[in-house]
């Protein structure tokens, strides 16, 4: 029997600073009473210049570490689905996965936009399910508002920083992520893009001077078409999971508009009262959105061990999908686990790796060891 994936921990991390929507008018033609009867956003977290999606990232995974009692180096993989990665390239996922000292741990990150995490989520429940891992750490983490042009008034009110984070454990028990779909339309990549930066636009002077770094929506577009494939993912992951929309507790969307929400769960003809929206506090916060939703919900005691629970979005690509879990929270042991008290020794271990590749650097030249 192949094991089930259970979702022992998660975690939250936001920045500090508060933007509210009054400081936004400051700065933006628009108004408070505006953006809160068109999106239901009154407020978002906007990252200093010493957090980043990395911190954000790795605050919130040791959180969920934490919950879970897990130590960082029994992790077998590490995803970090974001749309602002803090480079390129090495992944954001290698740059938690050094912090955390995950040194057993495969890490990469996932790209589809606000839909990641669901994917994320996928790839690593699939990976629990056919044995490949047997500990699995998901990331949503998002800095936003570096890609977002602050003269824009269409796009600047919406987004906000975060990050969010589960840990997936294999375990016998029936339960877990029951079922996901992910889905893609890629010809409507240019309904919300950010085309600058990539190797078709590389970063010029002109590119920058045309301002092809920054996020491009075409709102009323994305607005149908999440409206659409919301209700529609959550349909077919529910059906996946050999269950009706009457036996989930609750729905839990990707964060970004409450009227988008609000519209795809009268489609599926599930009551407000069992979706949890958050979006005045935090906006859109892409790939974190779920999970910072999550956390609350289980502060607050809206989701409990054996609810079932459906987890869906939708974003730039484009993506949407759906996963449908049953919740059983922290698996039971008295095991207590300070991710926090490993960070000393971990910083020293990647301290010494980078001096001892200095020294064979040194030691070796530019000759290649012989074999
Ligand atoms: N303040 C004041 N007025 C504004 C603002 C603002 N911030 N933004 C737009 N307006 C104006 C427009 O200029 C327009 O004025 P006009 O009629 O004189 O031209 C008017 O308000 C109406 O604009 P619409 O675009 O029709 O407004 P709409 O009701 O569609 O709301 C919104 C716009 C909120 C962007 C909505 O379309 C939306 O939420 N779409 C989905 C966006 C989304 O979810 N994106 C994230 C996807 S996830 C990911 O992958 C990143």
């Amino acid at each position: 029997m192949s094991p089930y994936a259970h979702i022992t921990g998660w975690g939250m991390a936001v920045p500090k600073r508060v933007m509210t929507n009054d400081d936004l008018a400051k700065i933006v033609d628009t108004n408070d009473e505006w953006v809160r009867s068109r999106t239901g956003i009154g407020e978002r977290h906007i990252a200093s210049d010493e957090e980043s999606s990395a911190t954000l990232g790795f605050d919130a995974s040791i959180k969920a570490l934490q919950v879970a009692r897990l130590k960082p180096d029994e992790l077998d993989l590490i995803i970090v689905a974001t749309s602002s990665p803090e480079h390129i390239f090495p992944a954001t996922a290698c740059i938690i996965q050094d912090r955390l000292g995950a040194n057993k741990a495969g890490a990469f990150d996932l790209l589809a936009a606000c839909t990641g995490f669901i994917y994320a989520l996928n790839i690593a429940t699939q990976s629990i399910r056919v044995g490949a891992a047997r500990n699995a750490l998901v990331v949503g983490a998002e800095t936003l508002s570096r890609f977002v042009d602050w003269k824009d008034r269409n796009t600047c009110v919406l987004f906000g920083d975060g990050a969010g984070a589960f840990v997936l454990q294999a375990g016998e028990q029936e339960g877990g992520v029951l079922s996901s779909v992910m889905r893609s339309d890629g010809s409507g990549g240019d309904l919300l893009s950010l085309p600058g930066g990539g190797s078709k636009h590389p970063a010029t002077v002109e590119s920058v001077r045309e301002g092809l770094h920054f996020i491009r929506m075409n709102g009323r577009e994305v607005f149908r078409f999440a409206t659409r494939v919301m209700a529609q993912a959550t349909q077919d992951a529910v059906e996946k999971a050999q269950l009706k929309i009457e036996d989930i507790q609750l729905v839990i969307p990707h964060q970004a508009n409450e009227r988008i929400i609000e519209t795809a769960m009268r489609n599926l003809k599930i009551p407000m009262d069992r979706c949890v929206v958050n979006l005045e506090h935090y906006g859109n916060t892409s790939t974190a959105s779920i999970p910072i939703a999550v956390c609350e919900a289980v502060g607050d005691g809206r989701l409990k061990p054996g609810h079932r629970v459906v987890f869906v979005g939708f974003g730039a690509g484009l993506t949407w999908g759906a996963a449908v879990a049953v919740w059983n929270g922290p698996t039971d042991g008295v095991r207590e686990v300070l991710p926090y008290s490993y960070r000393l020794y971990t910083r020293l271990r990647s301290l010494a790796r980078r001096i001892l590749r200095r020294i064979e650097a040194f030691i070796w030249g530019r000759r290649y060891p012989s074999v």
